[in-house]
This record gives C-alpha cells, sequence and structure tokens, in this order.
C-alpha cells in the first residue's frame, strides 16, 4: 500500500497522526526556503507559495494544538529577542577610538604624534592622515575563509562579541563571497546602519502594526541586526559601509588608502566622502566639508574619523589602553534644545554619591527625545542657578548623558525659590556631607544604604563586569530588598528552590538565571577588578592592575602591604603609569576595610580568577624585565621606547633601585646612570638596546 501523501490533504480532513506527519513536513520545508531565501539569496519558490506553506502550517497548528513542534515555523518568525546569541572571541581586539571637539584638540593629538615618532618631529616631514565620516551606527566585524563569509560578530565588549551571522547574510551590502585573491582568512570591519528614509519608514509600519518605533537609527539598525529570527532582519534594510580590518593572514597593503581600495575592488562599500589629507589644513577644509554635507546625507553621521595613513607608523604608535594612537574622532558640536526643569532628582551611586538629576520637559534633540539630564554636583546647580521651574538650554553630544548648560530667564527665574541641596540621603537618611575640596556629596550611610547597596550589587552584575545574563537591576532590587542577595557572594548562592513561586519566574527562566550565574564562575581577572566597584577604578584601571600583579592574590598581597608610607609596595603601584595618588589611596583604603575582606573572601570561594596572562612575549630578551631609560635617545622618542619596551613584556620604571635590570642611557645620561653602575645594574647605549630587542 503506497503510503497517503498527507501534504494533499485539506486540514480540516486530517487525523492527529496525520497532522504530526505533515506539520514535520512543513517544519523541514520551510526551514529549506528560509535558508535558500536569506542565507544563500537563492530562493526556489514565490513568497506565495511560500506564504501558503506558512499559513497551512499555521492552520493545522490552530487545530491540532498538542502537536505543534517545538521546533515550529511558527515560533522563529516574529519571535521577540530573547536571550541568546552565541559569543564570539575576536581574533583582534575591536577597539574604541578618543574623541577630539575642536581644531585646537586636533592639533595637539598631532603634535604627539610627532612627538611619538621622533623622525616626526622635523615639521617639514609630511604626516599623511586619511579622513572619513564618523558612521552613527554599529561595529561588526566580518570573517572571510578561503573569500566565503564564514561569521559575522558585534564589537560587544571589544573583546568578546555576539555570533550574528544568519542575520549579517541578509544584509545586501555584505558580501557572501569575494573575489579569488583575497587573503585566505580576512576579517573586514565596519559599520553597519540604517539610512534616515529607511528608518522613517520602518518607523511608520512599526506604528501602524501598533509596535514601539526606534528613537534613532542608529537604535533601529542595533534592534535589527540583534534579532534572533534573522527573517525579521531580513526585513530591515541594513546598510554597510567597510573602513578596517582584524585579522589577516597576510596583508600586502602598507597605507590605509590602500586597503580602502583593495575594499572597493572585493565588493564592499567604502564611504565617499574619505580623503587623503597631508596638512592640518588639508584635515580641517575636509572636516567642514563633512560638516556642511552632514544634513543632507541620508545616514547619520557624528563626526570625522582621522587614521595615520602608514601602517607601519600606526604599528609603531600601538594603543593607550582601548584606543590606538593613530586615530581620533573629531566629534562634530553638541546638538542643543531648550526646555523647562520639572524637578530636581537626587540619584545615590554606589560609592554614596548624590548625584542630582534634572527631570525636564521631553524634548528632541538630534532625533533622540531626552526627559532627563545631569546637573554634576551642588556646585553646578549654584553656578548656574537652576531653579526647579526654569527654563533650561540643555546639549546632548554622542552617547553621553545630556547636560543642563544654562538658564534661559523667562522673567520669573528671580520668582522662583534657590535649589536646596540636600544634607541627607535621600534613600536612607543618613548625613549626606561634602568633604574639603571635593566636589561631591556623599551619604555616609556606607553599608547601611540600601541605594549604594542596589548600585554596588548592579554594577557588580553590569556588562563589563560580571556580565551575568538575565539578571538586570531590577531583579538586583527586588532580590535585595527580599533579603535573598545582600553580596555578590550571595548570588552564587541563589538556587532554584529560592527562586521557585517568585513573581515573574517561571521554571525555564530560573534554569536559565542559574546556569548563567554558574557560567560565571571562572572570570578574567580585568573584569573581576573592575566588578568589585572600587572607587575610581573603571576598565582601563582594573586593567593595568591585572597586568601590574596577574593575579587576585598578588593584588591583595601588595594592596595591603602599600599601607605603609615608602614601602616597596606602594612604590610599585605609584609607578604604574595611569594611577596616581587619589588613586592608589582609594585602592589602598578598599582593601583595607575589614568588611570589604570579607566580602572579597567570601565570593572567592565560589569564583575561580583567571590569573592575567599578558599578550605573549615568549622569546623575548626582556620579558619580565624592569628597565629604565635616561638621557637622549637618538632614534626613538622616550614614549615610543617606552611602549616598545612594554610591548615585549618589559617593566619601564621612572627610577633606578636595585630592582632594575637594565638601564638605557643616552647622551646626557647623570645620576641615574651613576647609581646604576654603583648598583651594578646592566648599562646599555641606544644601539645595544635596540639591538638587543631586535631592531
Ligand atoms: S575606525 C581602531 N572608522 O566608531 C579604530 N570607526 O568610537 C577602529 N566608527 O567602534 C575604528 N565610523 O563603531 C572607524 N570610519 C570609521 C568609523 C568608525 C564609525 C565607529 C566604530 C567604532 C567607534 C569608535
Amino acid at each position: 500500500m503506497t503510503p497517503v501523501d498527507v501534504s494533499q490533504i485539506a486540514v480540516d480532513q486530517l487525523t492527529a497522526d496525520e497532522a504530526d506527519r505533515e506539520l514535520a513536513r512543513l517544519a523541514k520545508e520551510i526551514k529549506k526556503h528560509d535558508a535558500l531565501y536569506h542565507a544563500k539569496d537563492a530562493p526556489e519558490i514565490s513568497d506565495a507559495d511560500y506564504d501558503a506553506l506558512r499559513r497551512r502550517n499555521d492552520a493545522i497548528e490552530l487545530k491540532f494544538p498538542l502537536s505543534v513542534r517545538s521546533d515550529s515555523p511558527s515560533k522563529r518568525v516574529g519571535a521577540p529577542a530573547v536571550a541568546g546569541f552565541k559569543k564570539v572571541r575576536h581574533a583582534k581586539p575591536m577597539l574604541s577610538l578618543g574623541n577630539v571637539f575642536s581644531e585646537e584638540e586636533l592639533e595637539d593629538f598631532l603634535a604627539g604624534i610627532r612627538r611619538f615618532l621622533k623622525e616626526l618631529s622635523d615639521p617639514a616631514q609630511v604626516l599623511e592622515m586619511v579622513a572619513e565620516p564618523k558612521i552613527d551606527g554599529l561595529s561588526i566585524s566580518l570573517r572571510y575563509e578561503h573569500g566565503k563569509l564564514v561569521q559575522a560578530a558585534t564589537r560587544g565588549d571589544g573583546e568578546e562579541g555576539e555570533d550574528v551571522t544568519a542575520n549579517a547574510r541578509t544584509v545586501a551590502d555584505i558580501p557572501q563571497s569575494l573575489p579569488v585573491g583575497v587573503p585566505d582568512v580576512l576579517e573586514v570591519r565596519g559599520e553597519v546602519y540604517m539610512s534616515k528614509a529607511d528608518f522613517f519608514a520602518l518607523n511608520e509600519r512599526q506604528e501602524a502594526a501598533g509596535e514601539k518605533p526606534f528613537a534613532n537609527p542608529r537604535n533601529a539598525a542595533a534592534g535589527s541586526l540583534r534579532q534572533l529570527d534573522s527573517a525579521i532582519t531580513a526585513k530591515r534594510p541594513l546598510k554597510f559601509f567597510a573602513y578596517a580590518w582584524g585579522e589577516v593572514s597576510a596583508a600586502s597593503w602598507s597605507m590605509h588608502n590602500d586597503f580602502l581600495d583593495r575594499l572597493k575592488a572585493w565588493g564592499f562599500i567604502v564611504n565617499p566622502f574619505t580623503k587623503l589629507c597631508r596638512s592640518v589644513a588639508d584635515i580641517v577644509a575636509h572636516y567642514t566639508l563633512i560638516q556642511n554635507q552632514r544634513a543632507s546625507l541620508d545616514y547619520d553621521i557624528d563626526g570625522v574619523v582621522y587614521k595615520v595613513n602608514r601602517l607601519d607608523w600606526q604599528e609603531r604608535l600601538g594603543f593607550v589602553s582601548r584606543a590606538p594612537r593613530w586615530a581620533i574622532a573629531h566629534k562634530f558640536p553638541a546638538e542643543k534644545a531648550e526646555t523647562i526643569v520639572q524637578g530636581i532628582d537626587i540619584q545615590v551611586g554606589r560609592t554614596g554619591v548624590l548625584t542630582p538629576v534634572a527631570r525636564l520637559e521631553p524634548v528632541t534633540v538630534g532625533g533622540v527625545v531626552v526627559s532627563n539630564a545631569t546637573l554634576h554636583n551642588a556646585d553646578y546647580i549654584q553656578e548656574k542657578d537652576i531653579r526647579i521651574g526654569d527654563r533650561v538650554r540643555i546639549q546632548r553630544a554622542g552617547d553621553v548623558i545630556p547636560q543642563v548648560l544654562e538658564v534661559v530667564d523667562d522673567g520669573r527665574h528671580a520668582s522662583r525659590p534657590g535649589y536646596e541641596f540636600p544634607t541627607v540621603c535621600p534613600v536612607c537618611q543618613s548625613h549626606a556631607v561634602r568633604e574639603e575640596g571635593e566636589a561631591a556629596t556623599r551619604c555616609t550611610g556606607g553599608l547601611v544604604c540600601p541605594a549604594q547597596a542596589h548600585e554596588r550589587l548592579i554594577h557588580f552584575v553590569s556588562r563589563n563586569a560580571f556580565d551575568i545574563e538575565g539578571l538586570g537591576g531590577k531583579h538586583i532590587v527586588n532580590f535585595f530588598d527580599d533579603g535573598l542577595i545582600k553580596t555578590p557572594g550571595d548570588i552564587f548562592r541563589l538556587n532554584a528552590q529560592m527562586l521557585t513561586g517568585r513573581e515573574g519566574w517561571k521554571e525555564k527562566s530560573i534554569q536559565n538565571l542559574i546556569a548563567a550565574i554558574a557560567a560565571k564562575r571562572t572570570i578574567d581577572m580585568p573584569r573581576f577588578v573592575f566588578a568589585l566597584g572600587i572607587r575610581q577604578v573603571g576598565q582601563a584601571t582594573a586593567r593595568l592592575l591585572a597586568k601590574q600583579y596577574g593575579t587576585m592574590d598578588r593584588l591583595r598581597t601588595a594592596m595591603q602591604d602599600a599601607r605603609v608610607i615608602g614601602s616597596e609596595a606602594l612604590e610599585e603601584l605609584l609607578s604604574i603609569d595611569g594611577i596616581g595618588r587619589a588613586m592608589a589611596d582609594d585602592l589602598v583604603e578598599f582593601f583595607a576595610e575589614p568588611h570589604n575582606r570579607e566580602v572579597l573572601d567570601d565570593l572567592l570561594r565560589f569564583v575561580a580568577v583567571e590569573p592575567f596572562i599578558a599578550p605573549s612575549t615568549e622569546g623575548s630578551p626582556v620579558a619580565g624585565k624592569t628597565v629604565v631609560f635616561t638621557g637622549t635617545l637618538e632614534t626613538m622618542s622616550r614614549g615610543e621606547a617606552k611602549a616598545k619596551a612594554e610591548a615585549l613584556g618589559a617593566k619601564v620604571s621612572g627610577s633606578v633601585s636595585a630592582k632594575t635590570d637594565i638601564l638605557v642611557a643616552g647622551p646626557g645620561a647623570g645620576s641615574k646612570e651613576k647609581k646604576a653602575r654603583e648598583l651594578g645594574v646592566r648599562v646599555l647605549n641606544e644601539a645595544e638596546w635596540v639591538a638587543l630587542i631586535g631592531g
């Protein structure tokens, strides 16, 4: 007996058994056509036939709800973006850029390059810079192997992003394959964006469908690219400009503008307002040109990026923390608007600082609706004499929090009462005090202030710290207020039983949270140090500390030893470039505080902190050595010498001690050389040093 062809049976004639078979067939069939359409860009059936398959699937599911498959196509399209893209580690980190806001700052930046590259100290030497618009989208890294697109990843925190390959394949500007002759491994980086026209059209569709409109094209692009269902991304008109590269098996270009030409030849779109500039005047002229074009462009830009054209110079210039020394973003001036201050709220941060925030009558500034603006501190409010009810001018620059610039007198300003900064914490009612010489007013509630505790925990799980998926600020506050979590260690003590029965928590979400927490039982040292929320210790400082001390054990011991003024430990801490006296005090104080030590001990029972592995300096003759430079260097600047030595794993110090391994002495060296010789430290001249490190 030939099996019945279930695909020919009308929905209302199907038996349950036949419905199961037909749903299985449809799931497979629809999946195949999705792949042909989105991934391969080669549909085999018409849109109408495709829709008919989906309609049949929906109709059967309606009639046989118990037969709905876990992989049903109906669960895919239209599914909201929920947890879970695969994480991808970038082969080369995706960096950010420093900013300048004026011609003067730009000149300082260029002068810095000229100081770093000694041969450029001669002003007659040309420093070529490529100027390109800074696209206001989201950056993405596209990995091609043997000319085929194999992976697309978002920037994420720069080290690790999200795998959005299926979605990137739906973007027409992103080539699926490249012409023969491209490097075997080639990562092309650039900006995914949405045009203004497409953004407005999309918002109209969103609103017509009763969905929330996007705030701006950038958000729309990000929301579209980060869809778990690539069928949705495919319907969103995303575009792409290429401007950089990551890992490359063989780079055959030596100039940035050569590379941009290659990109075009390979089929990428390079922004047409890209220009090679040979002088500051050239750069400024191009900046002005782009600024004048800005309003008429069909996409948002927020500045102009300048990049050193010569790649050997880029290489030598290297990076300072997360930003290259060879590139900078010249941001457009902030956009301004006027509105009314409806109230002043006080926020209490994790270190107890009371930050006044103006609650504003909502106003659109450069395409974004603004309803809050920072007022910084008590002095700021007093200086500007900002009063509730006042009309004020505000500004918004890029991603930073909007600011109140000044009061616009509406004739009634003087009749309003002046603002009195609170003298008690609005959350815990403890005294709020302002110490001599400090701008900040702090809540003295310390451990008893729930606002500080909330903020510390929220910081602990935040994206650049423990990054625990599914554990947002609201949950933290909720769990804290119910006594489930008081300290970071408590997060790791959470179990399914404790969460069962809580409002909004189902079995699946509980399981996911427990798994997300368990996944963070091993963590890298910079994140861990950042997560502790030590005053003034941001990501860059956390990284410096991890690099200097290598392990948490060493860091803790060193910070405890550094309590002694004049100790070697304190000297070592202060020798770190980027750590000053005030920050050192905060660090030492943090590790001296018994409660912090307890919290840390408790946390370390659950969490393994990976020792910091500095980028491999294997084979480097100076790895781990302490080097001091003195006198004049002839072939390179002090800055370049230091950067090079550090890249090879050496520690560069400013003073000679028994711990110094090598002193590099140029002409004019004085007391340092004398001291080094007395101590028996190895002394090299510049040529010998260059020979030692291999040029
Ligand atoms: S170059 C090492 N070029 O700006 C330098 N970035 O603030 C890597 N961006 O994350 C970036 N347009 O998302 C570069 N023409 C351009 C750009 C650009 C926009 C974004 C990019 C990056 C951010 C840095």
